[in-house]
């Protein structure tokens, strides 16, 4: 059996981050957005010249944009703007507000975003140490840092000058707040089998004005994820006509992505390609399309001229993402970001910019599977615990309807006959995932006890504790431990599972495929409760098994989730833990 590992593929991080270094070196080209089906065209007949580009339009036939409702844009912007021509500005520019001479310089915490205003050795909020990074502020204003970011109020000193100016706000009853998002069918609903899962994990549909951000290992599947989406969306068939999407991406060319979006059969006329790394002018171009839904493949690669610091660096990173918040509330059009995953297993950039956006994504898969789980870590707008299961497959991802097939075809087709087996469900930060625990109990071995992947007392300690309050005669035996994949499994809610495969291997009884196991060992045999147990539960039952033994007091509970795939087994101690799973 094995396990959907997140720590697999770190080592593209190098390769990764050299990427970004040489991207950033990119001097910023005016390239114009293009429609897939003239990216299709160029592809087929490798010529350009009959590339429809959106500027060219815009300029061709001004009722395309004024047809949406709007001013022709430049105009706007001379009036949002007011003398800034005069001051050398373009119209449609994003706007630093910087005075001279008065450039703040704090350093903030890589790995959770906590803010200093001198250098320290370790962070004083996580205590990691040498993760502390000089950033250096472009604004003049009082801007609240680290945790003041959480509160989603992003740069104060990135202006968007040409958005639409909202007026002054006035405070507003709930209950006319929640009428007009009642009558305005509020989220933007994804149809289709894809879609559904989609808008699952993203709780119900796509808030307008949300800013996602989807994490992942290289060569997961995001930008495979977004072309999908983005296609979606562009499709319309929710509101029965098309309607734009801007897909950009500062990875890949039009005609890359072209090409992918061809293999993946997409053939949605409103979707706009765009290539670019330039933040300022990828807005602009947004805004004259005034686009359904914005995609920014990747925010390590964007970058604004006004701020320092190249691309993929905390600053830019930082500046660029609360500039694209900005830009999502004032124009209520959602924007979607790639952020690549650092070998530790986050998103790469400040962990600030978890803070700033809406939701968090993470896709994950196993190294060589073609499944791949979406999972949402934090969601402003619903539930964390939605899982999205998918297969890769030559034509982009298909939806798992039946995710039983995944994690079970996976195991070892033998385990059904092999002793000492067991799953455990243990919590990375919010992502919960499997750990498969191995136990091998010999008797006549030269050593008494080697154990692998677990902490050596607590392995000692549940040896004791099945010895002394179950009865098990395991103390002839030499006792090893392993868990595979060369994972660690610190928690202690993965002690069930170490003495469910310890029993299994003594009373050579193997486990049956799709159970699982989470609780704490007392000393005194008895099963404890561990955090979080419905979000543990629910990911082994989205993940197809069967039954989950559990510590008998949250059996209740449990079985009150109303999960139908999965049987719930409650437990006191290690005695009914036997009885109960090795009786056959
Ligand atoms: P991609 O979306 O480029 O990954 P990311 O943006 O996360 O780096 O996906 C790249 C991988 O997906 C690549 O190894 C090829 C595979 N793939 C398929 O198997 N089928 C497909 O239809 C597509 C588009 C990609
Ligand atoms: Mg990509």
């Amino acid at each position: 059996m094995s396990i959907p590992n997140m720590n697999s593929l770190r080592c593209f991080y190098t390769r990764a981050n050299s990427l970004l270094l040489l991207r950033s070196s990119f001097s910023p080209v005016t390239i114009p957005v293009r429609r897939l089906s003239s990216v299709f065209d160029s592809l087929s007949n490798q010529t350009v010249s009959s590339i429809s580009d959106v500027d060219t339009k815009t300029q061709a036939s001004p009722g395309a944009i004024s047809s949406r409702g709007e001013d022709k844009p430049e105009e706007k912007h001379r009036k949002a703007a007011g003398s800034s021509s005069a001051r050398g500005w373009d119209p449609g520019e994003v706007v630093m507000n910087k005075k001279k001479g008065k450039v703040r310089t704090s350093w903030v915490c890589e790995s959770c975003g906590h803010s200093e205003g001198q250098w320290w050795g370790s962070c004083r909020a996580c205590n990691k140490v040498g993760t502390m990074r000089r950033f250096s502020e472009g604004s003049s204003e009082p801007r609240a840092s680290g945790g003041g970011v959480a509160s989603g109020g992003g740069s104060e000193g990135a202006g968007l000058a040409w958005l639409p100016e909202q007026g002054v706000a006035q405070p507003l009853k709930l209950s006319s707040v929640i009428d007009g998002i009642t009558h305005q069918q509020w989220r933007i609903s994804l149809p289709g089998l894809f879609g559904n899962e989609v808008g699952r994990v993203l709780g119900g549909g796509l808030a307008p004005g949300s800013l996602i951000l989807i994490g992942g290992d290289p060569g997961i599947g995001k930008s495979t994820l977004l072309l999908q989406i983005a296609s979606i969306i562009a499709d319309g068939n929710d509101l029965a006509k098309p309607a734009p999407v801007l897909y950009v991406s500062g990875e890949e060319s039009v005609d890359q992505i072209g090409s992918r979006a061809d293999r993946m059969k997409i053939e949605t006329d409103e979707l706009y390609l765009f290539s670019s790394s330039d933040l300022q002018d990828i807005l602009t171009k947004a805004h004259r399309l005034s686009p359904r839904a914005l995609i920014i493949d990747s925010i390590q690669t964007v970058y604004l001229k006004e701020v320092t610091g190249s691309a993929g660096g905390l600053t830019q990173v930082k500046e660029c993402t609360s500039t694209l918040l900005r830009f999502a509330k004032k124009s209520n059009v959602p924007v979607f970001l790639v952020g690549h995953v650092t070998k530790a297993g986050d998103i790469a950039g400040p962990r600030v910019l978890e803070h700033i956006v809406d939701v968090v994504l993470y896709m994950e898969g196993e190294e060589h599977s073609t499944y791949r789980l979406l999972r949402s870590v934090k969601n402003r707008f619903g539930s964390t615990d939605e899982l999205g299961v998918f297969e890769m497959s030559q034509a982009g991802l298909e939806v798992v309807s039946n995710p039983s097939g995944i994690y079970l075809s996976q195991q070892n087709t033998d385990s059904d006959v092999l002793a000492g087996l067991a799953v455990a469900v243990v919590m990375d930060g919010s992502r919960s995932f499997l750990i498969e625990v191995q136990a091998l109990c010999a008797t006549g071995s030269t050593v008494s006890r080697h154990v692998n992947g677990v902490q050596a007392s607590r392995a000692d300690m549940i040896i004791a504790v099945l010895m002394k309050q179950a009865g098990l005669r395991i103390q002839e035996s030499g006792i090893f431990l392993n868990v595979a994949n060369g994972m660690a499994l610190s928690e202690t809610a993965g002690d069930l599972a170490i003495a469910a495969a310890i029993c299994s291997s003594f009373l050579e009884f193997p486990i049956p495929h799709g159970v699982a196991f989470i609780g704490e060992i007392g000393l005194g045999g008895e099963i404890r409760t561990v955090p979080r147990m419905e979000k543990r539960v629910s990911t082994v039952a989205k993940l197809g098994f069967t039954k989950c033994v559990v510590p008998k007091s949250v059996e209740k509970s449990l079985k009150s989730l109303g999960l139908k795939e999965i049987e719930i087994i409650g437990c006191k101690n290690l005695k009914e833990l036997i009885n109960s799973v090795f009786r056959g």
